[in-house]
């Protein structure tokens, strides 16, 4: 029996033109050198596996759930960023890492891998544009903010794994942790152990949620800092009374779901369980049945009981494939409009066969390779997120 999927209406924006196109929303625009195959060349899958057979074990291939299918067949693999960041960690065996998902996770599996091991975004297009957000210049300026508010010594940084590395690195020069939705409460609570206040970049939502959801802080104490206002357009006393101070930074694909959605799909679906990725809006958050990283939102699904309805607020790619996965209950998307990550997406067949090949035939592509003091003190930041007790992957 197939799974229940209620397709969402196509729009034409969402129908990005993927291939060797730069992306003028991403800083990581650059075309891929050399010849991709053809998307419509019929041996694309039998290539993909020749070349993943020739390299054997000197290749592991990680692949994030938001990946096309396509893509995700292939990989060795597949997790949240907390997971994939783990097993990054977990293989010194594997002289290439291929990371299939968007360039702060392979930017971060560099790090958590030694110098001698390569990783290898398939296409170097493939950002994100919530980590766009947040810029190391941007970030310095807001924590003289502090230091001229007074406040810098009593702050703590958390970064988002959706960052870049230098961000990553500021995190970990100012006794600051990195988090992931799987683990945001924990690096939260962590540090508030360690000072009063917290800085949480980029994602305002996840900094929000987890503060007034988890940790039972009022939205009060949420302050959220412009880094394109004099001031972040905070006063010293709004920042001296803040606990947290939440960049202003969100994610696009995830800002579509509303708080009218999640009421919409209850009239549609009656009984229905609504899930969502703690990346969507607090209002959003607020009237879901339940809250979680992809990996929870995956368990919690696939141990659901047989006829159940689920609703989904998250990636397109992830959602298809729950549905097809649990043809015994009712998957629905929380959204009615497609709502792929066009980023996450650039990773297709093409890109990684070429990948591949490339390796296989000696040629090191796409090498991700952050510089060493960076990686020092990013590394700091991700081990401290990875030292953080308490059980993994999902969110609690
Ligand atoms: P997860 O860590 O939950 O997989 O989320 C990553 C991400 O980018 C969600 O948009
Ligand atoms: Fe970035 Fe949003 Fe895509 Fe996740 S879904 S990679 S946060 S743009």
């Amino acid at each position: 029996m197939a799974g229940t999927f209620v397709e969402p209406e196509q729009t034409p924006l969402a129908l990005l033109l993927l291939g060797q196109q730069a992306d003028p929303d991403s800083e990581r625009g650059v075309d891929c050198p050399g010849d991709l195959p053809a998307p419509s060349d019929p041996d694309l899958v039998a290539r993909a596996l020749a070349a993943k057979q020739a390299l054997g074990d000197r290749l592991f291939i990680l692949g994030h759930h938001y990946q096309r299918d396509e893509v995700i067949q292939f990989a060795d693999v597949t997790g949240d960023s907390f997971k994939l960041s783990q097993q990054a960690a977990a293989r010194p065996e594997a002289e290439f890492i291929v990371f299939c998902g968007v360039h702060f996770m392979a930017e971060s599996a560099d790090i958590l891998t030694s110098d001698d091991q390569k990783v290898i975004l398939p296409d170097m297009a493939a950002g994100c544009s919530m980590a766009d957000m947040a810029e190391i210049s941007q970030v310095e300026d807001c924590w003289r903010t502090l230091e001229r508010a007074g406040v810098a010594d009593r702050t703590i940084p958390i970064t988002y794994m959706n960052s870049s590395a230098a961000i990553k690195a500021f995190t970990g020069k100012h006794h600051g942790s990195v988090c992931t939705s799987s683990n945001a409460e924990r690096s939260l609570t962590w540090a508030f152990e360690q000072g009063d206040k917290v800085l949480f970049l980029p994602d305002q939502h996840l900094g929000r949620n987890t503060a007034v959801r988890d940790l039972g802080l009022s939205l009060d104490d949420c302050v959220v800092y412009d880094p394109r206002k004099d001031n972040g357009g905070l006063s010293d006393s709004q920042i001296e009374d803040a606990r947290v101070i939440l960049w202003r930074g969100h994610c696009s694909v995830h800002g579509r779901f509303t708080a009218e959605c999640v009421d919409d799909v209850r009239e549609r679906v009656p009984g229905v369980t609504v899930i969502v990725h703690p990346e969507c809006d607090y209002s959003v958050v607020a009237k879901a049945d339940q809250v979680g990283s992809t990996e929870k939102i995956i368990a919690a699904i696939d141990n659901a009981p047989a006829g159940s309805k689920w609703a989904v607020g998250t990636e397109l790619n992830l959602v298809k494939r729950l549905a097809l996965n649990n043809p015994d209950k009712e998957i629905v998307y929380l959204d009615k409009t497609v709502c792929f990550c066009s980023t996450m997406n650039r990773i297709d067949l093409p890109h990684l066969v070429w990948a591949l090949e490339s390796l296989a035939a000696g040629h090191v592509v796409n090498q991700i390779d952050v510089d060493s003091e960076t990686e020092h003190w990013a590394k700091v930041a991700l081990d401290r997120m990875l030292a953080l007790p308490g059980p993994t992957p999902g969110r609690d």
